[in-house]
Formats: structure tokens, sequence, C-alpha cells
């Protein structure tokens, strides 16, 4: 029997999912990406494991660099989520809709988030069009415990 295509997105697009912003440094060079293919994948050490678009811009940063740092977004902050997944002119413009600090591991935390976990690469398994990365959170910075985005909330799919 064929896979039910229908019932696969179906099925695929009722699991649930916050929304990130996942930054990302190379030398100089910037750029963050809006993530929502995230989850916890280990108490101890802590991991988590992110999907990543292998054509995007950031793919190949995260590969060589082996580390980023996953923003937790605020209940309110949709409309930035919406500027780390449109287009950019050149990489780093979308920093220009908020502000950031550099952390432990030389990466940009927005100020506005929740907060941030600065993550090291320990594994990856690259088939299909995203790369599943595993990394360890190294450093984490609370900012304010509110409520977070969540994918459903936006009326956004990304999935199926
Ligand atoms: C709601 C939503 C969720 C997304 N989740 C992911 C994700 O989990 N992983 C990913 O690689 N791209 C995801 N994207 C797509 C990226 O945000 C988008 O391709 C972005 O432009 C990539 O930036 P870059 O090419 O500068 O890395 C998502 C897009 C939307 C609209």
């Amino acid at each position: 029997m064929e896979l039910d295509v229908e019932a696969k997105k179906v099925l695929l697009r009722k699991i649930p999912h916050g929304l990130f912003i996942c930054t990302v440094r190379e030398g100089d060079e910037i750029n963050g990406f809006t993530a929502s293919w995230v989850t916890q994948g280990s108490f101890v050490p802590p991991l988590v494991v992110m999907a990543v678009r292998s054509e995007g811009s950031s793919h190949g940063t995260i590969k060589r660099t082996s580390k980023f740092c996953l923003n937790v977004l605020r209940f309110d902050q949709k409309d930035l989520a919406a500027v780390f997944f449109k287009p950019q002119k050149g990489l780093g413009g979308r920093f220009e809709s908020t502000s950031y600090s550099f952390g432990q591991l030389d990466l940009p935390l927005l100020e506005d988030a929740i907060g941030g976990l600065e993550c090291k690469v320990v594994g990856s398994v690259e088939h299909g069009d995203h790369t599943v990365f595993v990394a360890e959170v190294l450093y984490a910075k609370l900012n304010q415990d509110v409520e977070s985005l969540n994918l459903a909330s936006t009326g956004w799919t990304y999935g199926g």
C-alpha cells in the first residue's frame, strides 16, 4: 500500500511546535532565521534537536561553526518571527528589527526574547530537505519568564 499523502500531511501538522529565532555567526557575519522544528532530546546532558532547511543560508553556517543559539519568542512576537523567515537583501539585515547582544559563544542573543540557549552541535543527520542537528545546551540566558509563541496561535503552517 502506498503512503496516503493527505493523511500524512494532516497528521504531521498535528505535531505541536513552538517558534524560535535561531541565530548563527561565522566570523563577523551574523544571521538568524525562524525555526519551528525544535524539541528537547535529552535531560543529561541537555540536548536540543532542530531541523534546518538544507538550502537556507544558515545551514552551511551551522555545519561549519557547529554552534547556534535558540532564542525563545514571547507570545506577542509574531511580527518578529515574520521578519526572520522572509527573504532578506543582505545577510544580517533582519537584525535591524530588534536589539541583540552577544552571548558566551559569541552568538546573537535577542534582548526582547524570553531568553536564549547557546548550543554546540554534537551530531547531525543529513537526509532529505532538512538536516537534523542535535546540539548540547552550553549556556542559557533568561530575560523574562512569560508565555512563549507557538505555531498554532499564528495561523501559519510549517510541516506536512
Ligand atoms: C512558520 C515557519 C516555521 C519555520 N520553521 C523552520 C525550521 O524549523 N527550520 C528551517 O530550516 N526553516 C524554517 N522555516 C523557514 C526559514 O525561516 C526560512 O527559510 C528562512 O528564510 C531561512 O533563512 P536563511 O536562509 O537566512 O537561513 C520556517 C518558516 C516558517 C514560516
